[in-house]
């Protein structure tokens, strides 16, 4: 078991550069599945999650090469139409496997996914779905078995909640089916856009609209296509929290200024100054923070919930209240615990947190579980007195590349043990 130690409070200064987006690079590596061909991936980024895929991938039959970040996916030859409980436990977006299953061999087999535990994280919403495009489906004892009996059928999907990852199925499911598909209420973060793009780029015929109004008009074959993952706003959103607690000056380059719309207003409001020029984004953190006042997780374009967790270790750091409502996940606030051990005020009500700051941090052990709330960690780490060590680094590596060598590289002193 790997663990982070740091030094905390050294200024952050210099460049860095984002990673491809986690959450676009596994659903497109899932498309690469309904391909009849060779499928060209750049800027995939280097983490377990895309190693997951890969894996799942190489089970049902496809050839893969690596050439640094480009994964090449030669999806000619699917052998297999099941995925084994142990590879869909890896990570949560196995179930994106389900709809990309379905469009290329008419039959899915797999159990229920894995992935961090943020709460209660169901799948009605994909099966609700696929069940009105004409999807029979089986469940037992947490196995699926889907099967399409006379081709998927387009129709309209009116989703309760725009789910990331329902939506993503609803497409992979829809791009080769009879007609068309109108999902309104749609996710419209921009790694759907992303895989919407890609498929496009196969041949698939996709609108994405303006009011979460997605048009799939199924095509016959969708063919290879070389596609560069998107930026990741996830990780651009933990840098600039580090840098803001670390009353640094650093420049983060490949980010799409647009996506981080939600996120940059709330490092302005905190006092940092942050400036946007094509593609980099130029974070220069005041002598002391300011509260970030009231952040509420939404839907994209809404504040993500994936940002909350290292936010509210920059929050420690800022003078005065702040508050989040987290709205998305019933259970994400599992870092808040291991803030407090560091020195954090903080006190959770239900999805509400409310952190009075500036606290002094003081170095200890903690224990990150999962993903993002290891990324907090690793922020409160940074701005803490003395020690900190981190443990539950595989949560880290599900999501960030290297993040201990990217904050080494702007002077933090941090290794990995
Ligand atoms: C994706 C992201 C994750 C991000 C999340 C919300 C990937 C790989 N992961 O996850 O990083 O935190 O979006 O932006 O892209 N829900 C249901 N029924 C369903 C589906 C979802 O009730 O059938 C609920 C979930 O329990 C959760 C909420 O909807 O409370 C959001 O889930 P969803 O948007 O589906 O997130 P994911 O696709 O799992």
């Amino acid at each position: 078991m790997y663990r982070y130690v740091l030094e905390g409070r050294k200024e952050l200064r210099g460049e860095i550069n984002i990673q491809g987006a986690k959450n676009s690079a596994l659903p497109i590596l899932a498309a690469t599945l309904v391909v009849n061909g060779e499928s060209v991936i750049h800027n995939c980024p280097v983490l377990t999650d895309v190693e997951a895929s890969v894996r799942i991938l190489r089970y049902l039959g496809c050839r893969i090469k690596r050439e640094g970040t480009t994964i090449i996916v030669d999806s000619s030859n699917i052998l297999r139409d099941d995925i084994p409980a142990e590879l869909m436990r890896e990570m949560r977006s196995s179930v994106i496997f389900l709809g990309a299953l379905l469009s290329r061999t008419g039959h899915a087999r797999i159990s229920l996914p894995g992935g961090c535990d943020l709460g209660p994280r169901p799948i009605d919403l994909h099966l609700k779905a696929l069940r009105k495009m004409g999807v029979v489906i089986n469940e037992f004892r947490g196995n699926i078995d889907c099967m399409v009996t006379d081709g998927i059928e387009g129709c309209q999907v009116a989703l309760g909640f725009p789910s990331v990852g329902a939506t993503e199925n609803i497409i992979l499911s829809a791009v080769m089916a009879k007609g068309t598909t109108i999902i309104t209420n749609a996710a419209a973060e921009p790694e759907i856009v992303d895989l919407c793009d890609f498929l496009n780029s196969c041949g698939a015929k996709i609108t994405t609209g303006e009011s979460g109004t997605i048009i799939i008009d199924g095509v016959d074959s969708l063919h290879g296509a070389q596609h560069s993952i998107i930026p990741d706003r996830i990780v651009a959103a933990t840098y600039m929290s580090a840098v803001a607690v670390s009353t640094g000056r650093v420049t983060l380059h490949n980010i799409i200024p647009s996506h981080l719309s939600s996120i940059i207003p709330v490092f302005e409001e905190s006092g940092c100054n942050v400036q946007t020029n094509g593609l980099d984004l130029t974070i220069t953190a005041p002598r002391k923070l300011r509260s970030l006042r009231l952040i509420r997780t939404m839907p994209y374009p809404g504040f993500p919930t994936d940002a909350q967790p290292p936010l509210m270790a920059m929050a420690t750091q800022a003078d005065g209240t702040t508050v989040f409502v987290e709205n998305i996940f019933e259970n994400r606030y599992k870092h808040v615990g291991e803030l407090i051990r560091l020195g954090a005020k903080i006190s959770v009500e239900g999805k509400v947190a409310v952190i009075e700051g500036p606290t002094e941090l003081y170095g200890a052990d903690v224990y990150a579980q999962d993903l993002r709330g290891a990324a907090a960690l690793v922020v409160a780490g940074l701005a803490a007195e003395g020690k900190t060590t981190v443990y539950g680094v595989e949560y880290l590596e599900r999501g960030y590349e290297e993040f201990d060598v990217g904050l080494s590289l702007l002077g933090a002193s941090i290794r990995k043990i």
